[in-house]
C-alpha cells in the first residue's frame, strides 16, 4: 500500500462519517415512528450492542490484519487452498447498489437545500405536492442534483483517502455535529419537546412485533456500515496507534447519538405542529418541510440547516460506500485511482438513472411485481444482501480464519483474554441468529 494512512482521528471520523448517514436521519426516526417508538428504539440497542458492535469490530480488525482492499483481505487471511475470496466480490457489488440508489436520495436533498430558501410548502398537502411532483414528474430536476451529487462524490474519493477522504470528513463531520446541535437546542424551545423525548424513550410493548424486530436488525446493519466491507476497506488504512475495539465503541456510539437526537429532533418539529410520526420515507420530505413552513423566516433557517446536515450525513457515506469497488480496482488492478473512481462513478450514474427513472410516471417497465427499481435495490440490499454479508464476515472470523492472529492484534489494543472470547461467542452465535432469524422472518412471511 503506497499510500499514507489516515490518523486517529482521521480513521474515527471517517468511520463514523460512513456510518452517520440517511440512515440516521431520515430513515432511523421514520421506523421509529412506524414501530411504536422508544420499544424499537430499545430492540435497536439490543441488536446494536450484541450483532452491530461485534461486526464492526471484525470488519476493522480484518481490513487492519491484511492492509489491503476486501478481496485480498479474505485472500490473505483464508487458510491455505480456501476460496474464500470469491464471496467478497459480493460485498463489492452490494455497495455498488446502495451507491445507485443512496445517490439518488442525495439529489433529493440538494434540491430541497435549495427548496428551503426559496419556497418553503405551507400545507401538509403541499407539500406531498411538491415531492411527489419531483419524484414522479420532474426527470430533469432530479438527474440534475443527482449528476452533482455523484460528481461531488467522485471528486472527494478520486484524490485518496487522506487528501479526500480523510480531509472531508474532518470537516464535515464536525459541522454535522454542530448543526443538528443548533437544532436539537431549538428544539428543546418548543413545547413538543418533553412529547417527543416521551415517544422515543417511553416503550409501549404492545406494539412490538417480530417484523420490528427484523427491521431493527437490518437497520442496525445499514446504520453502521457493516455487512459490505466499508469498514474493511478503510480498516486497511488504519494507522498503528489506533485501538481498534475502542474505536469500534466511538463509531457505535456516535452514531447511535445522532440518530437518538436526530429522531427527537424530527418529532419535536412534528408534534409542535400536531402532525402524526408515521409518515414513511416522506417524513423528511414532506412532513418536516411543511412543519419548517409554520416557523415564518426561521423555519428557512431550520429547513437549510436540517438539509445541510442530511446532505454532509450524505456524503460522507457515499464516499465510503465508494471507496471499496475503487480501492479493489486500483490495488488488485493496478488501475490508477482516478480511472477506478470515475469509471466506477459512471457506471453507477448509468444505473442510478435508471433507478432514478423507476420512480416517474411513464416508466412502469422499470417495475418488478410491487416494486419498481428504487424499491427493488433498497429493499435487496438492506434486507438480504447486507445481513448475509455481515454472516459472512461472523463466520469468517469466526470459525475459519486463525483466531490467534486477531487475538494477537486485539490484545496489543487492549483487549483481554475474556472480552476476546466473549467477542468471539457473539460472531459465532449471535449474529448467525440475528441474520438467519431475520432473514427467514422476512423470505417466510412468518411475522
Ligand atoms: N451507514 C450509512 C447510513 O446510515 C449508509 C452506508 C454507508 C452503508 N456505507 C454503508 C450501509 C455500507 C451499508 C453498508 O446511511
Amino acid at each position: 500500500m503506497k499510500e499514507r494512512g489516515f490518523t486517529r482521528i482521521g480513521f474515527i471520523l471517517a468511520a463514523a462519517g460512513s456510518a452517520v448517514g440517511l440512515g440516521n436521519i431520515w430513515k432511523f426516526p421514520y421506523v421509529t415512528g412506524e414501530y411504536g417508538g422508544g420499544a424499537f428504539v430499545l430492540i435497536y440497542l439490543a441488536t446494536l450492542a450484541l450483532v452491530g458492535l461485534p461486526l464492526l469490530l471484525a470488519e476493522m480488525t480484518t481490513g487492519s490484519l491484511s492492509r489491503k482492499e476486501p478481496v485480498s483481505a479474505y485472500e490473505d487471511l483464508s487458510p491455505e487452498g480456501k476460496r474464500y475470496w470469491r464471496f467478497a466480490g459480493l460485498k463489492l457489488f452490494t455497495g455498488f447498489l446502495i451507491l445507485t440508489f443512496y445517490t439518488v436520495v442525495i439529489g433529493w436533498i440538494f434540491y430541497y437545500l435549495f427548496i428551503s430558501l426559496t419556497h418553503l410548502p405551507a400545507t401538509p398537502e403541499e407539500a406531498t405536492a411538491l415531492f411527489m411532483g419531483m419524484l414522479q414528474e420532474d426527470a430533469s430536476t432530479q438527474i440534475f442534483f443527482h449528476a452533482m451529487a455523484m460528481l461531488i462524490i467522485g471528486a472527494i474519493v478520486y484524490r485518496g483517502v487522506k487528501a479526500g477522504i480523510e480531509r472531508i470528513n474532518l470537516v464535515l463531520m464536525p459541522a454535522l455535529i454542530g448543526l443538528l446541535l443548533f437544532l436539537f437546542f431549538y428544539a428543546m424551545g418548543l413545547e413538543a419537546f418533553g412529547e417527543a423525548v416521551a415517544f422515543m424513550f417511553a416503550a409501549d410493548f404492545s406494539r412490538l412485533s417480530g417484523e420490528a424486530v427484523m427491521v431493527a436488525v437490518g437497520q442496525a446493519f445499514f446504520s453502521l456500515s457493516i455487512g459490505m466491507a466499508v469498514l474493511m476497506t478503510y480498516g486497511a488504512f488504519v494507522d498503528k496507534k489506533t485501538r481498534l475495539p475502542g474505536a469500534a465503541l466511538t463509531v457505535g456510539a456516535m452514531d447511535t447519538a445522532i440518530a437518538l437526537i436526530a429522531g427527537v429532533v424530527i418529532f419535536a418539529f412534528l408534534f409542535q405542529l400536531g402532525m402524526e410520526p408515521a409518515q414513511s420515507v416522506g417524513m423528511a420530505f414532506i412532513s418536516l418541510p411543511a412543519a419548517f413552513y409554520q416557523f415564518g423566516a426561521a423555519g428557512h433557517l431550520l429547513a437549510a440547516v436540517f438539509f445541510l446536515a442530511l446532505a454532509f450525513a450524505g456524503i460522507t457515506s457515499a464516499i465510503s460506500i465508494l471507496e471499496p469497488s475503487v480501492a479493489h480496482l486500483n490495488q488488485r488492478y493496478r488501475m490508477n485511482r482516478a480511472k477506478a473512481t470515475w469509471g466506477t462513478v459512471l457506471v453507477a450514474y448509468l444505473l442510478g438513472l435508471l433507478v432514478l427513472l423507476s420512480n416517474l410516471k411513464g416508466f412502469e417497465w422499470l417495475s418488478l411485481g410491487e416494486r419498481n427499481l428504487f424499491s427493488w435495490f433498497d429493499f435487496l440490499t438492506a434486507a438480504v444482501f447486507l445481513p448475509l454479508g455481515g454472516l459472512l464476515m461472523a463466520i469468517f472470523v469466526g470459525f475459519i480464519t486463525d483466531r490467534e492472529r486477531y487475538f494477537h492484534q486485539l490484545h496489543e489494543h487492549g483487549l483481554s483474554r475474556s472480552a476476546f472470547n466473549l467477542w468471539i461467542a457473539a460472531l459465532r452465535y449471535m449474529v448467525p441468529l440475528g441474520v438467519v432469524g431475520a432473514i427467514a422472518a422476512k423470505v417466510l412471511g412468518l411475522i
